[in-house]
């Protein structure tokens, strides 16, 4: 049995942020929720989340995990008195805790579980992670002894010159036996230079303290300013699109590309530069995305081809190409082998399969069905300025250029509607509508210029 704590509670003063520092985001989540997902492999029994700056949009924000427990630190006195506020809700559980910094998103599930399967098998009181680290600067020095065995940490601003040499840091990430901890926690005093309580004291009064060196760095990058969430968003890209590249995807200049940890991508799919996918995105095999293209929770099926467009909250069948310049605003479903090309923007909008919608239309709040072609600069009014009504357009129907639907409208199969209509009423099954002003000609007219 493991019970996990997050230390969550301060407010993250280098960020110079109104937010909480564990509720910004880097790759689509927060921090305290990347955090939550590094323990999942641990199955905690328990997961605590120290809570105090702005505590109810935390526990907001973590509403759809359902189980957590929120313990209110009221004034944020350090670490240490974040943990010492455990002493109650935790009480007499006799196991393992876990206690987790907030702002150290990165960590793989797997650094938890090796470091919890090391403290076990030690027997220890504490284990921690630690790392040597070029630029220490920030970080509390770990002090060990020839046995790796920790006597104690020292905050980089308690050093003294001599210490801060030392480049061997405390990632922040903690294994405790909890009856032990418990029993010392009392005892931390906020005699430092920040007058805070710090956890880390406790490694001084603890018997069995082992330091674990994590294998790789960028796991254990806390974020304490916003350079630091640069750094920390710019290391999970590359975490993310490594992973996509040894799975068969072509990215072209990666750099310039991100895609959330949320997205799947099948093989064979090519993704051009400054191309963002993002939420629940998923992209079948065949697809060529970008360059200069957004998704973000959407589905693509095989062979779909974006070009500078963007995609929101729709799905897209086999076979279709987008833009360039296309908005799928949200809730499109686009069918197969359809067309939807330049600054043609859908919402609310079915169409079936091989529909072109080739250039300048709005459809919203329609369905349209196979084979229909959408003449350019078809707009189907669908606001009466109180309410959204339905456009329905029949299989093999074609509307003709700058034609406006006045919603709420119906029109049957093979409805060819003249270029310049305006429509407002049904048509069934098979009609030509021409719904515009008759033209006019006055043969052997012209303007005579006024005088000089
Ligand atoms: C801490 C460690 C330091 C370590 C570093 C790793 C201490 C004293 N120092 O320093 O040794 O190298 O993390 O990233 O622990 N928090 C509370 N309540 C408080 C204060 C902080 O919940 O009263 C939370 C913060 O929200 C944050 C975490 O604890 O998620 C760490 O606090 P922070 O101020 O960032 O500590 P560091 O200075 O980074
Ligand atoms: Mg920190």
């Amino acid at each position: 049995m493991v019970a996990v704590a997050i230390l969550a509670a301060g407010r993250g003063t280098r960020m110079k942020s109104d937010l909480p520092k564990v509720l910004h985001c880097i790759g689509g989540k927060t921090l305290v929720e990347r955090v939550l997902g590094s323990c999942e492999t641990v199955s905690p029994t328990r997961r605590l989340v120290i809570v105090g700056y702005q505590g109810d949009r935390l526990r907001a924000a973590l509403t759809p995990y359902g189980d957590l427990e929120f313990v209110e630190q009221a004034q944020q006195l350090g670490t240490g008195h974040a943990i010492q506020q455990l002493l109650t809700p935790l009480g007499d559980f006799a196991d393992d805790l876990l206690v987790l910094n907030g702002d150290v998103p990165l960590l793989r599930p797997e650094t938890i579980a090796d470091l919890l399967a090391t403290h076990r098998r030690h027997d220890n009181s504490a284990t921690l992670l630690t790392a040597q680290l070029a630029d220490p600067k920030g970080y509390g020095r770990v002090f060990c002894d020839l046995d790796n065995r920790v006597e104690k940490i020292i905050e980089d601003r308690d050093c003294t010159p001599a210490q801060r040499e030392n480049t061997r840091i405390n990632a922040g990430i903690y294994c405790f036996n909890w009856p032990q901890l418990a029993a010392v926690l009392p005892q931390l005093s906020n005699d430092n230079d920040q007058q805070e309580y710090y956890l880390t004291d406790v490694f001084g009064m603890l018997d069995r303290v082992m330091a674990v060196d994590v294998g790789d760095l960028a796991e254990i990058t806390g974020i304490n300013d916003r350079r630091q969430l640069a750094i920390a968003a710019d290391l999970l890209q590359t975490r993310i699109k490594d992973h996509w590249m040894r799975s068969g995807v072509t990215l072209i200049n990666p750099d310039s590309i991100t895609i959330d940890d949320t997205v799947t991508l099948a093989p064979d799919v090519i993704i051009e530069p400054q191309t963002h996918l993002r939420g629940n995105t998923t992209i079948a095999t065949g697809c060529h995305i970008g360059p200069g293209s957004l998704i973000e929770n959407s589905t693509l099926g095989e062979n779909v081809t974006v070009l500078y467009s963007v995609i929101s909250d729709s799905t897209v069948a086999a076979q279709t190409r987008i833009g360039p310049y296309a908005h799928l605003r949200g809730h499109a479903t686009v069918g197969e082998a359809c067309r939807i090309g330049n600054f043609v923007e859908l919402k609310k909008t079915q169409l079936g399969t091989k529909t072109n919608v080739s250039h300048l239309s709005y459809l919203g709040d329609a369905t349209v069905g196979d084979r229909v072609n959408i003449g350019a600069g078809t707009i189907t009014a669908n606001y009466d300025g109180v309410n959204k009504h339905q456009t329905i357009i029949g299989n093999g129907s074609k509307t003709g250029s700058n034609s406006v639907l006045v919603a709420p409208l119906t029109l049957g199969e093979g409805v060819t509607i003249a270029a310049g209509s305006t429509v407002t009423e049904n048509v069934g099954d098979d009609a030509l509508v021409i719904a515009r002003a008759r033209q006019v000609v006055k043969p052997g007219w012209r303007l005579t210029p006024p005088e000089a």
